[in-house]
Formats: structure tokens, C-alpha cells, sequence
């Protein structure tokens, strides 16, 4: 059985960070930070506010073009680093607010590269007949594990979700797929409230995202230029057939020195970094979900998504682009 993604949604805080907030008790500049990432604001979640109130915003979001039940999904996926809580997973959450009956759910741990993996999961559930319509969602509340005494780190993130629908269809709308990962840069980016050992290494385990940023960056920019030519490969396509690139929006600057070096338009290249901040495994979605809003992305476009992030692990996959939201 193919599979199509039918509908597509977005959630953010109503609070809004600007770059000047860091001002106040870092040695840092809104000239700094748009410069060295592209960023000009970011949205933070209230105390109260959780992961799973994003994920059921999205939802209310993608309702909104798709005129189908949502009462017969079957399966939900959260992709998240950072969950309401360990058990019970954010998915079963959502499950329950959405009052969908009878669906299987799970939330899944790939850091920024969530969502692709999501969709990959979905997409094999539909292949198998054992699932017709799995909602896959990937959301962040990154606010809430920042550490803000790290002006190279607090500065990036931001929260959000989005959410898509991947249906069983008669047509093929979803591709082929790669996924991969290096476990040996475990410690380069870490979240740990437990493990006090990571690749043979002490970390603080302080329930904060530590990373090493120049480390990040290096291999973000060889892992996509490589993987994303591998993505085309598996698909037997090549650069001049893809509309748009979607990859995990971390830093401008590694969504530049990519497409450089692939020799892609930047303006063909969607990103989320800019209004959103790093959002994890929602940025994809949400880049995804502004380019049709905007209107560049159309029906039938081609697009590529990528994801990457801590693991270090990276997902990749290509689809047709079959929503119109305008
Ligand atoms: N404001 C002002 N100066 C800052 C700063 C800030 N917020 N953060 C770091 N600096 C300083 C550093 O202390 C350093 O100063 P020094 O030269 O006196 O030592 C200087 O800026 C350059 O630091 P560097 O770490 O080389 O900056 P950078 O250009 O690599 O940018 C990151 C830092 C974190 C923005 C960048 O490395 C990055 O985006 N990495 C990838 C992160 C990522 O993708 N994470 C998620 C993966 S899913």
C-alpha cells in the first residue's frame, strides 16, 4: 500500500523572544546572533505550558485544511527530545485530548531528526497494512532544558510543533528514504538527567542541552552535502528534479554552506530559523508548513527533507508536496 501526506499544521507559544532579551544578563548582541545564526526571534513556552499542548495546537492547525474525520487515526507518532514527561509518553497525551479512540501511540527519541523519522515509521506502518492514517508530529519545548548561563547554546533554541497526516492512498507520494547515525558523537550534543558517563567521558547530568558547537556545525554541513547526494541516489534522482530542500533548521549558516556547496539556490532551500529559532524536531514542519503558506511550495512540488541532530543521526527522505493551505 503507497501512502501520501494530506494535511500539515503548526503550533507556537504566544510569547515572543527577542534577540534583545539576552541582552539583559548575557554578553551577547542582537547583531551577534542574527549574524552567526540567522536568528531574529524565537518563541518560549510558559510554566505551564507544555510539549503536548504544542503538539494539539498543531493538530487544531492542520484541521483546518484537512475536511476529513480525524477520529480514525490509527496510529500517533511524537517526535520529541523533550517530552511532558518519561511515561506517559506525550503521543498517548495527545491521544487522549483529541479523544482519537483505538490508536496505537509512541513518542520517538532522535533529537532533530524526529519528524523525518516519523514519517519514515509512517510510512512503513501504511506499506504493511497494519495502519491506514498515523498522525506524525514533532514538537519541542527546548525552553524548558536551555541553559541559560551558555550564551553560545541558549541563544539558538525555541519552541514549537507541527504536524502532518500520512494517509493510505492509491498513488505514491512519499519516496524512498535513508537513515543513518554515528554514535561516536554522542557527547558533542547531550541531554542527560541520568548517564553520567557518554562515550567513555564524565557529562553533567543536569537536564540541560550541552553541545559543542563548532563540533555540531562541521559535521552538520559534511553529513548533509554527503547524505543528501545519497538521498537522491536511493531515489534515482538528481538536484535539477527537487523544488525545494527542507532541511533541519539549525543555523542559516549551515543551510548556507550546504547549499553552496551542492550548488543550490538558497532561495529553493526552506528554512524556520529565522522567526522560530533551532526548534528541533518541529523546524521541519514548520519551514514546510510557511512555504506553502507563502506561497512557493505548490501541489506537486518535489521535496527533500533531511533531519540531524543529537546522536549524532541523521534521516533523509523525498515526497511530492500534495497541500495547498492559501
Ligand atoms: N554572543 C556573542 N559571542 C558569542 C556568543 C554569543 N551568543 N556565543 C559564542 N560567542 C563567542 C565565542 O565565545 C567565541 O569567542 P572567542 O573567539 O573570544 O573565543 C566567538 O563567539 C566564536 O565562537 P564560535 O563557537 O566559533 O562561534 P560560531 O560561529 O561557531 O557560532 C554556534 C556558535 C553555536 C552558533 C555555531 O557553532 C552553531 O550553530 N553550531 C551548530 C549548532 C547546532 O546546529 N546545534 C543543533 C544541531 S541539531
Amino acid at each position: 500500500m503507497s501512502s501520501i501526506i494530506t494535511s500539515i499544521g503548526i503550533c507556537h507559544p504566544a510569547k515572543e523572544i527577542k534577540n534583545s532579551y539576552f541582552e539583559d544578563f548575557l554578553d551577547t548582541s542582537d547583531q551577534w546572533i542574527r549574524e552567526r545564526t540567522g536568528i531574529e526571534r524565537r518563541f518560549f513556552a510558559l510554566e505551564n505550558e507544555f510539549t503536548s499542548d504544542l503538539c494539539v495546537g498543531a493538530v487544531q492547525s492542520l484541521s483546518e485544511n484537512y475536511n476529513k474525520e480525524l477520529g480514525d487515526i490509527d496510529f500517533v507518532i511524537v517526535a520529541t527530545t523533550t517530552p511532558d514527561q518519561t511515561v506517559p509518553s506525550v503521543a498517548s497525551q495527545v491521544q487522549n485530548k483529541l479523544n482519537i479512540k483505538q490508536a496505537g501511540c509512541i513518542d520517538i527519541s532522535a533529537a532533530c531528526g524526529g519528524f523525518v523519522y516519523g514519517i519514515i515509521l509512517a510510512k512503513g506502518l501504511i506499506a504493511a497494512k497494519t495502519h491506514r492514517k498515523v498522525l506524525v508530529i514533532g514538537a519541542e519545548t527546548l525552553s524548558k532544558v536551555t541553559d541559560f548561563s551558555d550564551r553560545s547554546s541558549c541563544i539558538l533554541f525555541g519552541d514549537g510543533a507541527g504536524a502532518v497526516i500520512v494517509e493510505a492512498s492509491e498513488h505514491n507520494g512519499i519516496f524512498n528514504a535513508l537513515t543513518d547515525t554515528d554514535g561516536s558523537y554522542g557527547k558533542e550534543l547531550y541531554l542527560s538527567n541520568r548517564a553520567l558517563y557518554l562515550n567513555d567521558e564524565k557529562i553533567v547530568a543536569d537536564n540541560k542541552l550541552h553541545q559543542n558547537g563548532r563540533v555540531v556545525f562541521k559535521w552538520a554541513v559534511s553529513t548533509l552535502v554527503k547524505k543528501i547526494r545519497e538521498l537522491l541516489s536511493v531515489n534515482n534522482t538528481d538536484l535539477q528534479d527537487i523544488d525545494f530542500l527542507i532541511p533541519h533548521s539549525a543555523n542559516i549558516r549551515i543551510l548556507e554552506a550546504v547549499c553552496k556547496e551542492l550548488d543550490f539556490p538558497i532561495d529553493r532551500c526552506m528554512e524556520s530559523i529565522r522567526q522560530y529559532g533551532n526548534t528541533s524536531a518541529a523546524s521541519i514542519p514548520i519551514a514546510w508548513y510557511n512555504g506553502i503558506k507563502n506561497g512557493k511550495i505548490k501541489p506537486k512540488d518535489n521535496l527533500l527533507l533531511i533531519g540531524f541532530g543529537g546522536g549524532m543521526t541523521c534521516a533523509g527522505i523525498c515526497l511530492r508536496n500534495e497541500i495547498d493551505i492559501r
